[in-house]
């Protein structure tokens, strides 16, 4: 089933000019115009692609964009699907499929979280993550086609990837962080008490999403970097919590972001 689908809906990608593939690119919310950056782009519209669902989240334009970025071959996500939306773990996870399937051995995975232990306009190398999702995209029949039955977790994010990261963020003078992502649920954000409790098992910061693509990323030996935009305090740290807020630090921390993400691919 599964299997069709992603098979299906790579022959249509391959329909409208879709090719071979270096990075797969998953832009959070807010971070979506690096998208525009791209050079000679395919776009495709999520509504136009079999087994996509439309992604109507504020901030989310809803686009697969494949081209040239920074010398290197994208595919990337302008908009993401969230678990809290409904839909499966494996419709949230289609497009790395997708991706990998299009060769990307890489994927850059950003996303807009809440700080614990980092401040609004942090950016946070995630270093790994915790799965409080209570559930996994990985659930059901084995596609052996893309790896293992019991996938090896133990360094999610690739360890050179963040290396590189950090050396590049470095020479434009733009300061990263360290840490680690703890992806819940969702659509609530948490309560003081589920704060403290991811401060005390070793939580950075908190979102909604990442984890399920990082997941099944690695899952085909996909090497990761994953990026935090830290948008707010996490509960319990600041009054309370909005998503309009979100998206106007978002709006703030977006130049270096881009910047960050354009010299890096560069430097892979
Ligand atoms: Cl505080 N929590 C979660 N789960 N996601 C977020 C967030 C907080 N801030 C931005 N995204």
């Amino acid at each position: 089933m599964v299997s069709n689908q992603i098979k299906e809906t790579v022959e249509y990608l391959k329909s409208v000019g879709f090719g071979q593939a270096d990075f797969g690119l998953i832009l959070g919310s807010g971070l979506g115009d690096l998208a525009n950056e791209i050079e000679n782009p395919v776009v495709a519209d999520y509504a136009d692609i079999p087994n996509f669902p439309s992604s109507k989240v504020a901030g989310h334009a809803g686009k697969l964009v494949y081209g040239d970025l920074a010398g290197k071959k994208v595919i990337a996500m302008q908009g993401r699907f969230h678990y809290y939306e409904g839909h499966s773990m494996q419709t949230v996870t289609l497009p790395v499929r997708v991706m990998k399937s299009f060769g990307a051995d890489s994927l850059i995975v950003t996303n807009a979280a809440g700080g614990i232990n980092f401040g609004p306009g942090t950016l946070m190398l995630i270093n790994d993550h915790i799965n409080y999702t209570f559930d996994n995209p990985l659930i059901g029949e084995n596609l052996d086609e893309f790896g293992p039955r019991f996938p090896d977790m133990s360094e999610a994010y690739n360890k050179n990837y963040r290396e590189i990261a950090q050396k590049v963020a470095a020479d434009n003078g733009i300061k990263t962080e360290e840490g680690v992502y703890m992806g819940f649920s969702g659509p609530t954000y948490e309560t003081p008490a589920e704060i403290r409790f991811a401060k005390t098992i070793g939580a950075d910061a908190v979102g909604m999403s990442t984890v399920p693509e990082v997941i099944v990323a690695n899952h085909s030996g996909m090497k990761v970097l994953g990026i935090s935009a830290i948008t707010n305090h996490a509960a319990g740290q600041q009054a309370e919590l909005n998503h309009a807020e979100v998206v106007e630090v978002t709006t703030r921390i977006k130049a270096d972001f881009q910047e960050l993400v354009k010299s890096i691919l560069a430097a892979l």
